[in-house]
């Protein structure tokens, strides 16, 4: 056992060698994991086996209580700094780099030295101890007299060996270098953090920073940071060393990660400055930021006559880039409406220069950001673009906020116009502009914008009729599991709505072959078709020229015959194929099973819509207002005009079985009642909801709110809604009575002779659900060849399991 502790030890951080410090893994990811997890076990198995270097500490321990303070054997000092700023042609002053250079050559009696140039990582500075080549401690620079000691967390630093790697390795050795985040991996975390409704990072540093500094290793672990050494303060046994360059060849070879191709040793000042420059402007393109460069001298020795003034070294100095922070105004603040129906803030900006750019737009990322940072109308901001991460608002400039006399009131002169002035801290004046709400209907189509509860993003409502959204929209509509129609494919899609051919689904259904003709030929000798080969992407033939559109039309006759095919969809295909927003595959089943037809669907009330199974408030609210929108409804009698008919289906999930009046009573909007209490308001109005609406007896409360107009509809809506359903006794329907109807299936392995949506399909169709996990909620287990794990939790929690028959004969 320990032999293979050992030996998966090593591969593994061969593994995670050749993945994350060489880019060039060497096994699949899933050959990584089962190994990993072999070890896993192993470990768990025999722990006085486990080595110091074993891998599976990469992924966290149990939280701290609070860090540890260390004292750095070797202080971990600064850098002076130096910049040449640049004129308006671009060329740059280099004179405090001249003078650098000069205070070089004068100490060390005239010499001209060789000089290493490096980046400037602008991450946090980490110290690693290595003790016979094993990590045993790493330290942040704290005040660079004494740090924290963070080794619990950089030890889930991928591209950290853990054990030195080759053969000739110092028996001490502390490494400096610096932890940062990828700026892909940085845009990662801020979008997740957007989705979880979780406070953004500023910047990699912040990010790096709040990720390293953490009690909890297991969060440092999940957010990806990355080291890049730099030097080695202490160096016991091994190589002897001479330069700078010799330090760095070193740490490569012990299995650092160096930053390859950006760093260089140079015979003098001028061709150092050379790849300053070059630096700066390859600066974007890098996959981490700098904020400058670092220029060393080479030699150990020289090194040491130079020494050092104060806390900073002689013979370095940190070379930075111009300052990428400008002030400039907010113009205004519009909206922009993404493929996906996302709608995000976007200041309008004086154009301003910065970080190697223009700015003119900057994204707020949503209304709460917006409000967090109070960006409004004339403000001026700081704007920050580093490197090519997006230019952000880092502030507003609040002194400098356009204000106006506040309401005559505080003012008994009144200045009727509100006239702008110096802004000054005074009592009656108040800010010109009101803090920024979102509008409440999108720029584009006029569509409500929704915003959820607990959700940063708001989004148009409009889908296929805002033109932001309508390729999304239509490659939906056309997808596999929803309208399913064949030869259509995405490219085709963007080129259609592109060149305005198709804006309602019903187009679809009126496309010819001359439209389809023209569409190929106008995306061919256009530049902006998104295809990168468009003459190949939408031909069915090889290019052969002029000729080639003369040619055959099959794969316009493909297309129209997949979308002929599509007219006559399943229900629930066609409602998820609308869009509706929360309305995925299983919701639409779920619907159609309930309502049977789309007419019932379209006049579902809400509250009803709310007690189904898996539908909650909120997707019952999508549901109930995309229906109520006039345009959606003309969409839809325009899709059947053109002959599309989704086919009715039996009910199998009848409403009188889970939406009793207490149920629906209890979803009304903007009345809470508890389900108890509206079992006594159904009984006060005489078990009717022609009760519910006249009864002056029942409690004022109910009066108020059922006397206003729109609850006062919604109640009729209801009555005469439940009046034409069926109920399930007159449903005449035998699935209704199934033995499946109501009970949760899981299915695993494969079965004789269904395949899994066969069967999925055939137990939704008796009213049964089907369920990806089993639990004790679960009431059969259906189990074919090769069940594994969900057999036996099956067997375990003695649920009743059925093979292929059993499920048929259940099903009848
Ligand atoms: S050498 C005595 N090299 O800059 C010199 N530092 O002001 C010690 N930094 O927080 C530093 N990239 O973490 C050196 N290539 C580089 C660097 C670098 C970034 C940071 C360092 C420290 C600060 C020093």
């Amino acid at each position: 056992m320990k032999q293979r502790i050992d030996e998966l030890t090593a591969q593994l951080n061969r593994y995670a060698y050749e993945y994350y410090t060489l880019d060039a893994p060497s096994v699949p990811d899933a050959e990584y994991d089962r190994l990993f997890r072999e070890l896993e076990a192993l470990e768990a198995a025999y722990p006085e086996y486990r080595l110091p270097d074993s891998p599976t500490q990469r992924v966290g321990g149990e939280p701290l209580p609070e860090f540890q303070s260390v004292r750095h054997r070797i202080p971990m000092l600064s850098l002076s700094n130096a910049f040449s700023p640049q004129n308006e042609d671009g060329v740059f002053d280099h004179s405090e780099m001249l003078a650098f250079d000069e205070r070089v050559r004068n100490g060390l009696g005239g010499e001209t030295p060789e000089y290493v140039i490096e980046p400037k990582f602008d991450g946090l500075a980490i110290s690693l101890t290595y003790e016979n080549g094993l990590l045993v401690q790493a330290a942040t620079r704290g005040d660079g007299v004494s740090g924290e000691d963070v080794t619990r967390n950089v030890k889930t630093i991928a591209n950290i060996p853990l054990r030195l790697h080759g053969g000739d390795v110092p028996e001490f050795l502390e490494v400096r270098g610096e932890v940062l985040m990828l700026k892909a991996d940085f845009i990662r975390l801020n979008e997740f953090q957007t989705v979880n409704n979780q406070k953004l990072f500023a910047n990699p540093r912040n990010a790096a920073a709040g990720s390293l500094r953490q009690l909890d290793s297991k969060i440092t672990a999940k957010r990806r940071l990355h080291f890049f050494a730099y030097s080695i303060a202490e160096q016991q046994g091994g190589k002897t060393l001479h330069t700078h360059f010799d330090e760095l060849v070193l740490l490569k070879t012990l299995g650092f990660s160096l930053p390859d191709g950006n760093y260089n040793v140079f015979p003098n000042i001028g061709s150092v400055l050379a790849f300053y420059e070059a630096m700066q402007h390859k600066r974007p393109s890098l996959l981490y930021e700098i904020d400058g460069m670092v220029i060393k001298v080479n030699s150990l020795a020289q090194q040491e006559t130079l020494g050092f003034i104060s806390r900073a070294p002689r013979w370095a100095v940190a070379h930075k880039f111009p300052a990428e922070e400008a002030l400039t105004q907010v113009e205004a603040i519009d909206v922009q409406v993404g493929r996906t129906g996302a709608v995000t803030p976007v200041a309008r900006l004086k154009p301003v220069f910065v970080g190697g750019v223009t700015v003119t737009n900057v994204t707020l990322h949503n209304e709460g950001e917006a409000q967090r940072k109070d960006v409004r109308v004339g403000d001026t901001v700081v704007v920050r673009r580093a490197g090519d991460v997006i230019p952000e608002i880092v502030r507003v400039v609040f002194e400098r906020r356009p204000m106006k006399h506040a309401a005559t009131q505080s003012n008994p002169q009144g200045d009727l116009f509100g006239a702008i002035t110096e802004a000054r801290p005074s009592e009656n004046q108040v800010p010109l502009h009101p803090q920024y709400r979102l509008p409440d209907t999108c720029p584009i189509c006029s569509s409500d914008i929704e915003k959820e509860e607990g959700e940063a993003v708001a989004r148009c409502s409009g889908g296929m009729l805002c033109a932001a959204q309508r390729a999304q929209s239509l490659i939906h509509f056309a997808s596999r599991k929803a309208m399913d129609i064949d030869g259509l494919g995405d490219k085709q899609i963007e080129a259609l709505v592109a060149q305005n051919l198709v804006q309602h689904f019903a187009d679809l259904y009126r496309l010819d072959i001359p439209t389809l003709q023209k569409m190929k030929e106008n995306a061919e000798s256009s530049e902006t078709m998104p295809s990168e080969n468009p003459a190949t992407a939408l031909s069915d033939e090889a290019p052969t020229g002029k000729t080639a559109k003369k040619q055959p039309v099959k794969w316009a006759q493909n297309i129209l015959e997949g979308i002929e095919n599509s007219r006559r969809p399943e229900l629930a295909r066609f409602l998820f194929a609308l869009g509706i927003r929360h309305v995925g595959e299983r919701t639409a089943k779920s619907l159609a099973q309930a309502f049977g037809s789309l007419e019932t669907v379209r006049l579902a009330p809400e509250p009803l819509l709310a007690c189904l199974p898996d539908i909650g408030n909120i997707v019952a609210r999508s549901i109930a207002h995309f229906f109520a929108q006039s345009e959606q409804q003309r969409q839809i009698d325009e899709l059947l005009a053109a002959g599309v008919t989704p086919q009715t289906q039996a009910i199998t999930l009848p409403l009188a079985r889970y939406a009793a009046p207490e149920k629906w009573l209890a979803r009304l909007p903007g009345f809470k009642i508890s389900e108890t209490k509206a079992t006594a308001l159904w009984e006060l109005s005489g078990q009717s909801v022609s009760g519910l609406l006249t009864d002056k007896a029942l409690p004022a409360e109910w009066q108020n709110w059922r006397n206003q107009a729109e609850n006062h509809r919604l109640l009729q809506n209801i009555e005469q809604f439940l009046a034409a359903m069926p109920s399930e006794n007159d449903s005449g329907n035998t699935a209704a009575e199934s033995p499946a109807a109501g009970k949760t299936f899981v299915l695993t392995g494969t079965l004789p002779t269904l395949k899994r949506d066969q069967a999925q399909a055939m137990i939704e169709a008796a009213g049964g659900k089907v369920s990806g996990s089993v639990s004790k909620k679960t009431d059969f287990l259906v189990a074919g060849e090769a069940a594994g794990s969900k057999l036996e939790k099956a067997n375990a929690l003695g649920i009743t399991v059925l093979d292929e028959n059993a499920l048929l004969a259940l099903l009848g």
